[in-house]
């Protein structure tokens, strides 16, 4: 460095004007030289750089087996993940019951993931030939639909009631996930379930338990048939909004008769598979888990066999506010449909509570 500063400032040869200030040419020569050199150091910097993002980034075999790797073990741990669950279970029953309610609080449990109307019956060919991959297939697929419904469908946050009629978010819980492992997966889709059953028999049920091996456990959720049918005929009419009106009343008297043939089928359906004895079914009353939801909550982990901690049964009861209206009294009923209604309540014992004027 003495020699550089004793070279620029002590041989002015000739001096030449830049900007106001006198230099001398090989003052000039020495800053010019000076600035190509941390120029070039710059340069090899920054282009060996480049080469060791370059190695990190593409260095072949090395990387490819780093994806290899994770890919296979996430595979592994998803097949691990299904393969430790234990039961499978499948809601049946009638539409506009509470079966959305309960399977969304079920879906709120830390070790349960159950999907929202993804139709396993219905559904059941694309998965029955698939003796390898099919319970891994399935049980993805239900978890990929309570994962969407807790994002963007029915459960999401942003659901406001306004908009589906009733809450199925659950804050704080772990719908469309799960806390370490699964114990319990399925699907609601009471009404066509039942339906499907009347309609193609239980074949299907001992052909999913086949393949997927673990207990194929039903849960029924029961309203008052009274309401059941009537809701079904104010659907039917398009009439729902009006019979929020506590005087309006629908009179039609063909499309109750339908809808009390239509919903018993339904009953004997449910009532059959009850009798076969194959399977698990819980009956569960929807008046009831609004009135008494910590033993109702309690009742249907002990039936899934899993535990229910505090936290879980706090957060869950606060949503098991709302209580379905009385439809009923919405529809002009003839004595003689009330008391055909009545007498096929009696042929079912888990109907045997209900009249039309009890809950
Ligand atoms: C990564 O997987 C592919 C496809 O299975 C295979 O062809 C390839 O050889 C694997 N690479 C390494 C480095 O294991
Ligand atoms: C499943 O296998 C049966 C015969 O075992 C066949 O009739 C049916 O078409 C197959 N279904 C699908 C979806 O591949
Ligand atoms: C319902 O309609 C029938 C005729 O269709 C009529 O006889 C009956 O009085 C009506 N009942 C009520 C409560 O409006």
């Amino acid at each position: 460095m003495p020699i550089i500063t004793a070279i620029i400032f002590s041989t002015p040869l000739t001096t030449i004007n830049i900007c106001g200030v006198m230099r001398s040419p090989l003052q000039i020569v020495v800053v010019v030289v000076a600035g190509a050199f941390v120029l070039s150091l710059l340069m090899l910097y920054y282009t060996k750089k480049d080469e060791h993002q370059e190695n990190f980034l593409y260095d072949g075999a090395a990387d490819e087996k780093q994806v290899n790797d994770s890919f296979l073990s996430f595979e592994k741990r998803i097949r691990e993940l299904y393969d430790g669950i234990q039961t499978f279970v499948l809601f049946i029953g009638y539409g506009l019951s509470g079966h959305s309610l309960v399977a969304a609080i079920l879906d709120a449990h830390p070790k349960i993931v159950i999907a929202h109307e993804f139709d396993v019956l219905r559904k059941w060919n694309y998965y029955k030939n698939d003796t390898w991959n099919g319970k891994s297939k399935l049980f993805f697929d239900l978890h990929s639909n309570s994962r969407a419904h807790a994002m963007f469908g029915k459960r999401a946050q942003f659901r406001s009631v306004s908009q589906t009629g009733y809450a199925y978010h659950v804050a704080g819980q772990w719908q469309g996930t799960f806390q370490d492992n699964i114990k319990v997966t399925g699907d609601k889709h009471g009404d066509v379930s039942s339906s499907f059953l009347m309609k193609h028999g239980f074949q299907v049920l001992d052909e999913i338990q086949k393949v997927i091996k673990v207990p194929l456990k039903f849960i029924h959720v029961i309203r008052n048939p009274f309401d059941n049918i009537a809701t079904k005929v104010l659907k039917n009419l398009d009439a729902r909004d009006n019979a929020r009106d506590q005087s309006f009343k629908v009179n039609n008297s063909e499309v109750l008769d339908h809808y009390i043939a239509s919903h018993f089928k339904r009953v004997e359906s449910v009532q059959r598979l009850h009798q076969s004895g194959s399977y698990g079914i819980l009956d569960v009353y929807s008046s009831e888990i609004i009135s008494y939801p910590r033993e109702n909550l309690r009742k249907l982990c002990s039936f899934l066999e899993v535990n229910c901690d505090k936290e879980y049964i706090d957060t869950v009861s606060a949503i098991l506010y709302q209580t379905s209206s009385k439809t009923r009294n919405s529809v002009v009923w003839t004595s003689e449909q009330k008391a055909r209604v009545e007498e096929l309540i009696q042929k079912y014992p888990f109907l045997r509570p209900f009249t039309f004027y009890s809950n």
